[in-house]
């Protein structure tokens, strides 16, 4: 049977990297579910489509756009991804991300609850706000990004508020996901976790 794995977390918990490794190490394709919403941004902005359109013509080929990194991005994603429409004119295509032949490991913040409640492997990763501020900040001065602590913290919290106020799948974990706290623990420690979990 092919292994399916669904990743979900806020904001700078470990999620993406998490997701990348297991994908490498089981040789699974794997989907940031983040960059649909990002995307879907990016062209509501640029182009004459309504996020609603954008979201259902949406390609592959789009995901590969570098403006969708910046934080920007993530805020403009954040907005559009309250949209119940715009939801599900995505659901399509990560569906069929989950149900390919080889199986498939997604992350964000819906996977386990709204995209594939049938994954036998659902991780629901977290860290304290003061750590993933502190990953945030590192990672935007890695990338010569000119911001401040406090307006990241700021940024974060209100995106959390936004992710898990919202109507439309807000971020939770699945009633039977894996609770991991990476508020201690580097990329290597977190992913030793879940492959423990996962082989148990
Ligand atoms: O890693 P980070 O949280 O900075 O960004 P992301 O995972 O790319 O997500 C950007 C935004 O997209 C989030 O704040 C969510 O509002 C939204 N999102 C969502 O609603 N559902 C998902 N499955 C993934 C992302």
């Amino acid at each position: 049977k092919p292994l399916l794995i669904a990743i979900d977390g806020p904001a700078a918990s470990g999620k993406g990297t998490l997701a990348k490794r297991l994908a490498a190490h089981f040789k699974l394709p794997h989907l940031d579910s983040g960059l649909l919403y990002r995307a879907v941004a990016w062209a509501a902005a640029h182009t004459s489509r309504t996020p609603e359109e954008a979201a259902a013509a949406l390609e592959a080929a789009d995901l590969d756009n570098p403006a969708l990194r910046t934080d920007e991005a993530g805020q403009a994603a954040s907005k559009v991804a309250a949209i119940p429409q715009v939801r599900a004119n995505l659901l399509k295509f990560q569906k069929e991300f989950a149900h390919q032949a080889s199986g498939a490991v997604l992350d964000g913040r819906d996977i386990g609850t709204v995209i594939c409640p049938d994954a036998p492997v659902k991780i629901f990763v977290t860290a304290s706000l003061e750590a993933r501020v502190e990953r945030r900040y590192q990672e935007l001065r890695e990338r010569g990004a000119d911001t401040i602590k406090p307006r990241v913290l700021a940024e974060m919290a209100e995106r959390d508020r936004r992710d898990s106020e919202r109507a439309a799948s807000p971020l939770k974990a699945a009633p039977d996901a894996y609770h991991l706290d990476t508020s201690d623990m580097d990329a290597d420690a977190a992913f030793a976790a879940a492959l423990a979990f996962i082989s148990s």
